[in-house]
């Protein structure tokens, strides 16, 4: 396979044709922050937030679909890059609930995490929040939508690993949202001895089920793993 050798924040560095921006950044040792990408699915470029600045380039570049080639100058943390990225996510967290302290998925969170590394604490923006209500139809995912950050690793991986496409995307603007059939509360049969989404969403937005069982008064109580 053809080397190729591009320079990352002053460092010459080796890749191979075919390879991104991002796997030669990780393959060095440098970390690019990413969101809608896993290395199990195939890239989008979606969320943004791995930009990085090339030069010759006008616009950043998302990390994770752009190809290297030969000669490339990259800068993965320059104030353009830091600055953007901050954006990106105080966008995000303005439209998210402020339920971090009692989430489930709080320590393993990558949206919390992405944050922290950030240093981002409140954001600065005011944004209309998406309240969903929690969908806990189904015996084996708890979905609570208002915590989607739409990064879509769910539709992908449903489609693309787990072979089921149970999602689709639907909506524009504010009101993009991940849907299952027609808009309705995801209950699947597919779904049992599988959790491919919901070891693939970044925040707390898929559940596992664990155990279900029934209140005094004979409602569903859902304890989620
Ligand atoms: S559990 Fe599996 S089949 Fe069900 S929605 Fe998630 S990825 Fe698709
Ligand atoms: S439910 Fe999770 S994986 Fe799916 S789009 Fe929302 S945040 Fe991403
Ligand atoms: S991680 Fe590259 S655009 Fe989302």
């Amino acid at each position: 396979m053809t080397e190729i050798t591009v320079t990352v924040n002053g460092s010459q560095v080796t890749g191979r044709e075919g390879m991104t921006i991002l796997e030669v950044a990780r393959e060095n040792g440098i970390d690019i922050p990413t969101l809608c990408y896993h290395e199990r699915l195939a890239p989008i470029g979606a969320c943004r937030l791995c930009v990085v600045e090339v030069e010759g380039s006008r616009t950043l570049v998302a990390s994770c679909h752009t190809p290297i080639t030969e000669g490339m100058i990259i800068y993965t943390d320059s104030p353009r890059v830091i600055q953007t990225r901050k954006v990106i996510v105080e966008l995000m967290l303005a439209s998210h609930p402020d339920s971090c302290l009692v989430c489930d998925k709080a320590n393993v969170c990558e949206l919390r995490k992405i944050a922290a590394d950030l240093e981002i604490g409140l954001s600065r923006f005011r944004l209309r929040k998406h309240y969903y209500p929690i969908e806990d139809v189904s015996p084996y995912i708890v979905r609570d939508l208002s915590k989607c950050v739409l990064c879509r690793r769910c539709v992908r991986g449903c489609n693309e690993v787990a072979k089921r496409n149970v999602f689709g995307v639907a909506y524009r603007g504010f009101d993009s949202k991940v849907i299952v059939d027609l808009d309705e509360a995801l209950n699947k049969d597919v779904c049992r001895d599988c959790d491919v989404c919901i070891s693939l969403c970044p925040t707390g937005a898929l559940s596992k089920v664990s155990k279900r069982r029934e209140t005094k008064e004979g409602k569903p109580l859902i304890i989620k793993d």
